[in-house]
């Protein structure tokens, strides 16, 4: 099917309660420079919804039915590009190059130094002060058999934020005919460089005005976690997650020991760690699973990444306004960022995240919802 049957179909869908599965563009608004940014809606055979822009590659809303069939949109962010362009903390973005933190922004590589952009503390955070979160991502309607897809793509230019190689991205979202945002990701270089991707959506499945997540029973499928320091960088160690808060092989609920005497908690304000994922299959395998209890609402994480990072929105604190005039406090979301471990330049025993020319980085996560 061609793209503009796809997004001729949609339009004639998008104000009806049933609506037909596709995708359609619509205007967003422009960047400072005056370039256009664009809106696509992807509808999937069940009408669940994904709105996502060229803008950061980032999902505006994410729709879920609940045990009753409710629809509601679980994902935080807000109504208009002008919000998103004032600053926010990477609601919804796909990151890179480099999910998380490099200690002091600075590796070596082959025989050279790089020094990145010191954009938390010393530290480098999330790609650098101009990330991809930021970029102005072209984006491809298309459809494929599993649902509605957008494809972007971007380059980034060798030395951009500071790191060595042009690299060429890819980033497909797909809304699945069985109620799952499946993100892939691609990418290749032309020089020795590091890549560590993911999308930073905010999710609490209580929909819109949901409170605090401290509800949500959560299960990660790790049985180690990498403890970090003060400034948030893993210290390099493994540890087990027995007999610890980071525990979460059986469903617990985030409140339940969120605020308990310990130092790992207190680094973090909250959960804000790398786990280790026990994985069966290297290709897709289940990272966690979300349940908010009142609605019934699940949501599973299944990657091809070794780690995710669990983080409660610890720095949020009610100054944001989101969508419909939300205002955004402590812990009203929580992010499953998929992800090689932080600090992996600089922590040879780690996963290595290096990307050599003539090689292709690829990473997929699935986020998939159903309701108990
Ligand atoms: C980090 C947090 C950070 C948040 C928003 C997470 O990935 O681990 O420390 O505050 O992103 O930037």
């Amino acid at each position: 099917m061609g793209d503009e049957t796809v997004i001729i179909r949609s339009v004639l869908a998008m104000n009806e309660d049933t609506p037909a599965a596709g995708i359609t563009r619509m205007p967003f608004g422009a960047l400072p420079d005056g370039r256009d940014v664009d809106l696509y809606l992807l509808t999937n055979d069940n009408g669940m919804r994904a709105s996502i822009t060229g803008y950061g590659g980032i999902v505006t809303s994410l729709t879920a039915a609940d045990r009753r069939g409710e629809s509601a949109d679980v994902v935080l962010g807000f109504d208009d590009l002008g919000a998103y362009l004032e600053g926010h903390p990477y609601f919804g973005a796909i990151i890179g190059r480099y999910g998380n933190r490099i200690a002091n922004g600075t590796f070596e590589l082959g025989r050279t130094t790089f020094t990145l952009a010191q954009n938390n503390n010393n530290n480098h955070l999330h790609g650098g002060a101009i990330g991809f979160d930021k970029a102005l991502w072209s984006a491809q309607p298309q459809s494929v058999p599993e649902g509605p897809q957008l494809r972007l793509t971007h380059v980034s230019a060798d030395g951009k934020e500071g790191y060595p190689g042009r690299l060429d991205l890819t980033v497909d979202y797909t809304l699945t005919h069985d109620n799952e945002l499946r993100v892939d990701y691609r990418a290749t270089t032309d020089d020795p460089t590091h890549v560590n991707l993911t999308n930073h959506s905010y999710f609490n499945l209580a929909g819109p005005g949901g409170g605090d997540i401290l509800s949500h029973e959560v299960l990660i499928n790790a049985d180690h976690f990498t403890p970090v320091d003060e400034g948030l960088i893993p210290t390099g160690e493994i540890r087990s997650v027995e007999g610890t808060p980071m525990d979460f092989r059986e469903p617990a609920t985030i409140g339940a020991r969120i605020d308990t005497d310990d130092e790992q908690l207190r680094f973090g304000s909250g959960y804000d760690h790398n786990f280790v994922l026990n994985r069966v299959d290297r290709e897709l395998s289940l990272a966690a699973r979300v349940i908010e209890p009142t609605t019934g609402r699940v949501m599973e994480v299944l990657t091809s990444e070794p780690g995710v990072q669990f983080y409660t929105a610890n720095f949020l604190d009610g100054r944001l306004t989101g969508k419909g005039g939300t205002a955004y406090g402590r812990r009203c979301a929580l992010c499953l960022e998929t992800q090689h471990f932080p600090d992996s330049p600089n922590k040879p025993e780690f996963p290595t995240t290096v990307l050599r020319p003539g090689e292709v980085y690829e990473s997929t996560t699935v986020y998939r919802f159903s309701a108990i």
